[in-house]
């Protein structure tokens, strides 16, 4: 259907029957087709991952996404968004890190490229925000969000694969705040910025772990992250 079919339907302020509910006012019909035509303007699911993958052809590169997105989406449906822009904007955040390995570049010069490929501009946009650098500031709930994920789904993955049984069912609370103050110990994770993210998000540290590592451990087959337990 067009995105503009519904309107046609309006008669007088109310919706004709049979379209929609005709209860409807014109205003909320009005919303209501513009969120569906926000919908129709997002890609798919199966379209970012297909992004990501053209463009990254690391397994671990491609997990990663898969696990920020398992956070991400995790705290969507906790805080009642949209699971499926989050899912998109997560997958897609480090696309073009083998394209662009240097920061400066990282996400910055790999937004045109999104954008190109019918990406819209709130995931963009999000994308952006993740890096410091970018100047983009981190405003809506996604952004925070995905801030918040990114490092910690990686530093979760780290801990996992040094576990006894290479399982984030081997991972808590408890074992994530002591490999933070290991400073030996997957050195390229920035420990400050997982505590900054998650106050910049709003959740106490303890529960941003426990919800990510649970929601981590929902998906842990598709992670990889399933060991021998
Ligand atoms: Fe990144
Ligand atoms: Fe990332």
């Amino acid at each position: 259907m067009s995105p503009n079919a519904g309107f046609r339907a309006i008669r007088g302020g109310r919706v004709a029957p049979g379209f929609a509910d005709a209860d409807q006012t014109e205003t909320e019909l009005h919303a209501a087709m513009a969120h569906r035509y926000i919908i129709i303007c997002m890609i798919a699911r199966e379209q970012a991952w297909n992004i990501l993958c053209e463009f990254t052809k690391s397994e671990g590169l491609r997990k990663h996404a898969l696990a920020v997105e398992t956070c991400v989406v995790a705290y969507a449906g906790k805080l009642g968004e949209d699971q499926h822009a989050w899912s998109v904007t997560a997958l897609l955040h480090d696309f073009d890190w083998e394209i662009h390995p240097q920061l400066p570049d990282h996400p910055i010069k790999g937004e045109p490229i999104l954008a190109e490929r019918g990406v819209d501009e709130e995931t963009r946009r999000a994308i952006l925000s993740h890096a410091n650098h970018s100047g983009v500031p981190r405003v809506s709930p996604l952004e925070k969000t995905l801030y918040a994920c990114d490092e910690l789904a990686g530093f979760i993955t780290a801990i996992s694969y040094v576990k006894p049984h290479r399982s984030v069912f081997e991972v808590d609370v408890a074992s994530v705040k002591k490999k933070m103050k290991d400073k030996a110990f997957a050195r390229s994770v920035n420990r400050q910025e997982i505590v900054d993210s998650a106050q910049e998000l709003g959740v106490p540290l303890d529960e941003h772990i426990d919800f990510c590592v649970k929601a981590m451990q929902a998906r842990a087959e598709e992670l990889g992250l399933k060991g021998g337990v």
